[in-house]
Order: structure tokens, then C-alpha cells, then sequence
């Protein structure tokens, strides 16, 4: 029986167990879809950071900086938080640095916090990621980015579909009822993720932006199996 927290927002990270578990962060739309995009696409490194400044300071070390705030990309830097930015081999053998409004954070958070290994999650390498996990076989904390420490409804789904696969349908033995609570939701949207979506508060802002294509993509499955996870201070495949 896998062991296994769902914390849905970054304000619940300190209630949560950490030390010696591996954490899986979840921007699903759309920042730890990027990185793993990034990685998946051929960069060498993706380095989460909270602050703008950090960025900047990171350009002057050769990183290439990518950035949004309110799903705005940040003026002046290379990139937004587009994945479609990290492709045709914009990355290709270089370090990306990235801060985003929720999803960088708390990257940073549960490394700071001590887990085990960081894992960027997403439904583009959702099996790959899960078979890592197992492999591993430490107790696995899923954080839900949110937005705003609030809880959302794609990185929820996110963490019930992760926790299905990885409880292989035993969900009886849980002792978490976050975890049961995304088990029920995924099992309500899972047969039309994008669908269901569309009433989430994050959907409706990155359309108002004419992110709509991000989003499509974000929600594919299983379109690569790079898996990436932290080593040190930087994001890179660890499969
Ligand atoms: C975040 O970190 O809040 C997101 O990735 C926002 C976005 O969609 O750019």
C-alpha cells in the first residue's frame, strides 16, 4: 500500500510530513508543465526561483529567464510561461531560470522544507513520473500550487489521477482525506479533463489571455516519459 498526502494548497505545506518523502509539485496550468517541457525539449537545467530579481541576477550567469506574474509575462525577460516557448529548440543546452506567480514557489518551498527529491508534475509525463515514484518507493506528498495559497481545480485533478495510478485502485487503506476527496473528483472529471475545466477561476483567466492553446497541451497525456526532479538547486531528468 503506497503512502500517500495530498496537500491542496501551499498555506497546508508546514501540516504536511516532508523530510525523507519525495514531493510532487503541481502547477499543472502552467508552470511545472513548462519546466517539464523544458527539460523534455532539451535544456540542461531549469531553475525555479521566487523573485524577479533572482532571475535577473541568474541572466548575468548565462540563464536564459522566463517569467509571468498574473499570468502576464514579466517585461524584459526572454520568455513568459508559455510551454510552446520552450520548444524548436529555443532551450536546447541551456539553463533556464523561471518564477511564476504560484508554481516556482513552491518549488522552492518543499525543497527548503527538506523532502527527499522535488518532482515537477504533469500530465505530459504523468506515467513516467508515477513509475519513478514507485520504483522509488518513499512516501510521496502531492502539493497542489493553488493560486494565491486557494485551492484550484486543475492541480487537484492532477492529484487524483497521480494518486489512482499510484494506489492502483486501493484507496480503502488511505488514512488522508484530501487524498480520498481528489480520488472523487478525478473520478467525476476524468472523462472530459478540458471540459470540466472550463468553470475553474485559472481556465477562465489565461482565456481572457488567449492562452487556450497552453492549456490544451498542458492537459495531454503521456505525450513524453522524461521524468524531472530536482538535484541540488536545479530541475533536470532524473530518468
Ligand atoms: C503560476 O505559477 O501561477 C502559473 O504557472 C501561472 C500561469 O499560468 O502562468
Amino acid at each position: 500500500m503506497f503512502e500517500i498526502e495530498v496537500v491542496l494548497s501551499p498555506a497546508l505545506l508546514h501540516l504536511a510530513e516532508v523530510k525523507n518523502r519525495n514531493v510532487v509539485v503541481i502547477d499543472i496550468l502552467r508552470a511545472t508543465s513548462t519546466i517539464c517541457t523544458a527539460i523534455h525539449e532539451g535544456a540542461i537545467a531549469v531553475r525555479a526561483v521566487e523573485s524577479i530579481d533572482e532571475a535577473i541576477i541568474l541572466k548575468n550567469h548565462g540563464y536564459v529567464i522566463a517569467g509571468e506574474r498574473n499570468g502576464h509575462k514579466i517585461e524584459g525577460f526572454d520568455m513568459g510561461n508559455s510551454p510552446f516557448e520552450c520548444m524548436k529548440g529555443a532551450l536546447t543546452n541551456k539553463k533556464l531560470a523561471l518564477t511564476t506567480t504560484n508554481g516556482t514557489k513552491c518549488i522552492t518551498a518543499a525543497m527548503t522544507a527538506g523532502a527527499s527529491n522535488v518532482i515537477a508534475g504533469s500530465f505530459l509525463n504523468i506515467d513516467a513520473t508515477c513509475e519513478w515514484l514507485k520504483t522509488d518507493g518513499r512516501p510521496v506528498v502531492v502539493l497542489c500550487a493553488g493560486w494565491k495559497d486557494k485551492v484550484n481545480l486543475e492541480d487537484s485533478l492532477y492529484a487524483g489521477a497521480l494518486a489512482k495510478k499510484l494506489l492502483n485502485n486501493e484507496p480503502n487503506a488511505l488514512d488522508c482525506d484530501s487524498t480520498h476527496m481528489v480520488l472523487d473528483l478525478y473520478e467525476k472529471a476524468a472523462s472530459n479533463i478540458g471540459e470540466y475545466l472550463v468553470k475553474s477561476s485559472h481556465y477562465q483567466r489565461l482565456s481572457h489571455l488567449h492562452h487556450q492553446e497552453d492549456m490544451e497541451y498542458c492537459l495531454s497525456e503521456n505525450i513524453f516519459t522524461t521524468v524531472v526532479g530536482q538535484k541540488n538547486v536545479e530541475m533536470l531528468k532524473i530518468n
